[in-house]
């Protein structure tokens, strides 16, 4: 079997094309939504992704605004955040994450007014997703689970495996699945018998920052696999799975680059206008 490209590049471009007309059309009305992006310190990754935010955002026609600190106190950060969640002229804020150690990035994520959460990492609509209330996914959850919808990959009823733990992936990604019917599991580094847990799986979600990590003993034949790794390498942008081995065997894959990452991109943008619209009391 050799697995079909899952192209969130082109499925990306789409949904932005689609968010261009939608932005065009609300500023012909003297509407214009704007991103606020804040970066603190000088994490050279953290620089490469709030840059792409900003061109991604200009490329829609969406007004932007960066605030960069080399340094900031937390009282301070938390005293920004609450000017962005009065400014009526900005409709979302992104704070780039990681944050330096002194400054508690639970208490900067709780401050961000939920209604301008882009990132929907505010604690409120994390539970909101958990009672499958919510309206508002955080970017690479919704990313992964928009690309297997396009190519009508079912959800429900599978057998899901998901190598990430972490509050931005993991823990959304499962809950956004369990609310569609999926069966997930959810592995990280203290599993038992991770490798069984993963063959067992219709679909494997993987995202640990290891090149070539997922190797095709790992899956069962027909699975399909989602890349979300990302590391920076001399010769380019690496994900997780060894692509070419595991290809061969599973029925769809995402390649990186071109997988996952256009399509977290493009949902922020997509977040953007809906807390938007939400501020301007349009239903979406
Ligand atoms: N750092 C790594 N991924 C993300 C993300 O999705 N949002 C923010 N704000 N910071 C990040």
């Amino acid at each position: 079997m050799t697995a079909k490209i899952l192209d969130g590049k082109a499925l990306a471009l789409k949904v932005t094309n689609e968010l261009s007309e939608i932005v065009a059309d609300y500023k012909k009305r003297g509407l214009y939504p704007k991103l606020a992006t804040v970066l603190v310190g000088s994490d050279p990754a953290s620089r490469v992704y709030v840059n792409l935010k900003k061109k991604d955002s200009e490329k829609i026609g969406i007004d932007y605004e960066e605030f960069y600190y080399d340094d900031i106190s937390e009282e301070d950060l938390l005293l920004l955040i609450d000017k962005l969640n009065n400014r009526a002229d900005i409709h979302g804020i992104l704070v780039q994450l990681p944050l330096p150690k002194h400054i508690d990035t639970n208490k900067i994520l709780e401050k961000i007014d939920p209604l301008k959460d882009v990132d929907g990492f505010n604690p409120l609509n994390v539970g909101r997703i958990l009672l499958n209330i919510s309206d508002l996914f955080p970017c690479t959850p919704k990313g992964v689970v928009k690309i297997l919808d396009e190519y009508n990959i079912p959800i429900e009823g599978a057998d899901i495996t998901i190598i990430n733990r972490s509050n931005i992936i993991g823990k959304p990604l499962a809950a956004m699945m369990i609310n569609r019917g999926g069966t997930v599991t959810v592995v990280h580094t203290k599993t038992k018998n991770l490798k069984e847990k993963v063959r067992n799986a219709d679909i494997v979600i993987v995202g640990v920052g290891k090149t070539d990590f997922l190797t095709s003993d790992m899956v069962k034949e027909g699975a399909v696999v989602v890349d979300v790794g990302i590391t920076r390498e001399i010769d380019g942008i690496k994900g997780d799975v060894k692509y070419d081995e595991v290809s061969k065997k599973t029925s769809y894959i995402t390649p990186v680059p071109g997988g996952v990452g256009p399509m977290t991109r493009a949902m922020l943008l997509e977040n953007l206008i809906i807390c938007f619209l939400k501020q301007n009391d349009c239903a979406r």
